[in-house]
């Protein structure tokens, strides 16, 4: 059953638990008004051996973070934020935030393309993104996949481009209609990669490839010590466990690392 106090996401709860708790006995739904990371909040539960499979959306997130260390800035109402945590078994890890992008994508949009390895984008500015941990808990590992979704346009002050807002393609969709498209098909999402890793996403990724054709520059982020040297080329689509194949002027290079930044160039 959904637990969750009453809210404007109470419907939205609902949608989602009838949607995955066939496939997922255990599994609840929870909005809190206010955490500081719905990532952080389920990293401690498991870090304190709750492992039981759980939604949680926060109306408004305090510390989201992104990837690499990085502030998730969201406005009440202008975002959706939202973690799915549950024990997970894969043979391979490697390609789930693309399995989970395009589980995104596919849910909201036809328009919306995936940014290698994390990102989901329309016409080239970033629309939400996607952070993943695992904690130990016992003998198994227990998965967060954290989703940011901008849906209305935040003041574009410092940032160096202007974000994208789901609004723009679906206008007027709220936070709870957005959580009620993306919920079941994410929470099967994950369970299908665990039982068959990356290969059914494969051809369905490729198809939102944003960066297929692209000049990129693959880099550690700014202030990581630089262990390699930056890898430029032409984006080739990706490999078979996810990693992103860049064609450069001597070969291709296969880039799986999730710490390094990927920019096309103009
Ligand atoms: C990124 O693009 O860097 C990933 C952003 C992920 C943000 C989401 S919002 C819900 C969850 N809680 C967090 O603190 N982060 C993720």
């Amino acid at each position: 059953m959904a637990a969750s106090p009453a809210s404007s996401f109470s419907g939205a709860a609902e949608t989602v638990w009838e949607a995955a708790s066939a496939q997922l006995p255990d599994f609840s739904v929870e909005v809190l008004p206010e955490v500081d990371s719905t990532n952080s909040e389920l990293m401690r539960r498991a870090r304190a051996g709750q492992a039981a499979p759980v939604l949680l959306v926060a109306e408004h997130q305090r510390a989201g973070r992104g990837r690499m260390g990085r502030e998730w800035q969201s406005r009440p109402g202008d975002s959706l934020t939202f973690s799915l945590g549950l024990p997970l078994a894969p043979e391979d890890w490697s390609g789930l935030s693309l399995a989970v992008g395009l589980s995104l994508a596919d849910a909201l949009h036809e328009r919306i393309l995936l940014k290698w390895p994390n990102d989901l984008w329309l016409d080239g500015r970033k629309l939400g993104g996607v952070l993943i941990e695992t904690a130990s808990v016992g003998d198994r590992r227990y998965v967060v996949v954290g989703v940011g979704l901008n849906l209305a346009l935040p003041p574009a002050e410092g940032l160096a481009t202007a974000p994208a807002a789901l609004t723009e393609l679906l206008p007027g969709i709220t936070a709870p209609e957005a959580l009620a498209r993306v919920g079941g098909p994410l929470v099967r999402a994950v369970l299908r990669f665990g039982d068959a890793g990356f290969a059914p996403f494969r051809t369905g990724y490729e198809a939102r490839d944003a960066l297929r054709g692209r000049v990129v520059r693959v880099a550690p982020p700014a202030g990581a010590p630089a262990t390699d040297d930056a890898v430029e080329g032409t984006a080739s689509g990706i490999a078979a466990n996810g990693a992103l194949l860049v064609q450069t002027a001597v070969c291709i290079k296969e880039v799986s690392s999730s710490e390094v930044s990927v920019r096309p160039q103009a």
